[in-house]
């Protein structure tokens, strides 16, 4: 069995910072979210895998390599536009063969992993299996309609009026005849080549798209707020140590990562919380769910419910949170008089001033 990891896309809803940087690579806990996905198909005894980069290919590549830190054999598959996910499946033949295989968004986060899943699909194979959720509003999502016996019978891409609150997962498993469906179907309103669309394709002849409900923690990390969930769900589980400074006149309360080379002079860290490597916190409070990415400088401010990426600095900010703040941003405060805001930002920035 192989996998396909789809780590293409535009990421709109994560402007900036994918105008610079991939989505799938934004750190939840200090580590990118592709790395979780990467490690569950390694766990669940996959070992090929086919990766499907767009115009972040070579951060993607930077950042996975060869696949051999994972115990993986890692192939990029080019994709020239976002065309949709089957498309991805489309321009993946080559490298899928006649294999099943098990498809993966590189933006989603399945807490519990795949391994589960993979092994039901090993033992009892069907035409195809999906991962499915119950969420509060389906209408962002696929949606799937299923029989007494868990056999998927209608999806639609996205609807407005879902028919049920079943969200399709970014967890797909088939066998080869998905490659056929991939090429009967035609794009999408909105211009994808849609896999559910796909999946309905199956339905309709008469095959069987057998599904799973997850009854764990799965999140879509497509936007701001779902990014902040998954880090403070990981970091509830983070393995406090300290591995980096800490001076007698701070306090660490709770779960908290200070890791190595970084410094805590005079501050307050309440986890759970990680400071990454090379980090200086000085006279400064960091709160509950908060990741502090590699080099960051946070001096005399506030933060809490956030994530930092690398190089980012807060100097006499009172107070941040739900924030995510890109690649080395600095935040300082204005002079008093005059009392204004100066802001350096990038295209589809978002800033919340308070006052
Ligand atoms: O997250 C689950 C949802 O994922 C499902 O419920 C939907 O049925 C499914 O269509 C998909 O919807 P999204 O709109 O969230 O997909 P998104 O465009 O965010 O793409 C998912 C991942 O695949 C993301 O990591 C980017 C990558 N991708 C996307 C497209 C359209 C590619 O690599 N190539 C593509 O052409």
């Amino acid at each position: 069995m192989k996998a396909l990891v789809l780590a293409g896309g535009s990421g709109t809803r994560l402007r900036p910072i994918t105008h610079t940087s991939s989505k799938q690579l934004v750190p939840v806990a200090n580590k990118p979210i592709l790395f979780y996905g990467l490690e569950s198909i390694a766990a669940a005894g996959i070992t090929e895998v086919g990766v499907i980069v767009g115009s972040t290919a070579a951060e993607i590549e930077a950042a996975v390599g060869d696949g051999s830190a994972f115990g993986l054999d890692v192939t990029y598959i080019p994709q020239s536009e976002p065309l949709g996910l089957a498309h991805a499946v489309l321009i993946a033949r080559p490298f899928l063969g006649d294999d099943d295989f098990v498809m993966y968004l590189g933006d989603n986060f399945v807490l519990d992993g795949i391994g589960d899943v993979v092994d039901e699909f090993r033992k009892n194979p069907c035409d195809a299996q999906i991962l499915l959720t119950r969420v509060g509003d389906p209408s962002a999502f696929g949606v799937a309609v299923t029989d007494d016996q868990g056999n998927v019978v209608d999806l639609e891409e996205k609807p407005k009026a879902p028919r049920s609150d079943l969200a399709v997962a970014g967890v797909y498993l088939f066998t080869p005849v998905v490659h056929d469906a991939v090429r009967a179907i035609r794009p999408s309103p909105r211009g994808e080549l849609e896999i559910t669309d796909a999946l309905q394709w199956m339905i309709d002849e008469r095959m069987t798209v057998r599904s799973t409900v997850i009854t764990g923690y799965w999140k879509d990390t497509g936007n701001v707020t779902d990014m902040l969930e998954v880090n403070r769900t990981l970091l509830e589980r983070l393995q406090p140590r300290v591995d980096g400074f800490v001076d007698e006149e701070s306090e660490i309360i709770g779960r908290v990562r200070i890791e190595n080379g970084a410094q805590v002079r005079r501050s307050r860290i309440v986890g759970p919380a990680i400071i990454g490597a090379g980090s200086v916190v000085t006279d400064s409070y960091v709160g509950p769910s908060t990741s502090v990415a590699e080099d960051c400088r946070i001096s005399h401010s506030e933060i809490e419910y956030s994530i930092l990426l690398r190089g980012a600095s807060f100097d006499g900010i009172r107070r941040v949170e739900a924030s995510l703040v890109g690649r080395d941003v600095k935040v300082t405060l204005a002079p008093r008089l005059p009392a204004t805001h100066r802001l350096v930002i990038g295209d589809h920035g978002q800033v919340q001033i308070s006052s």
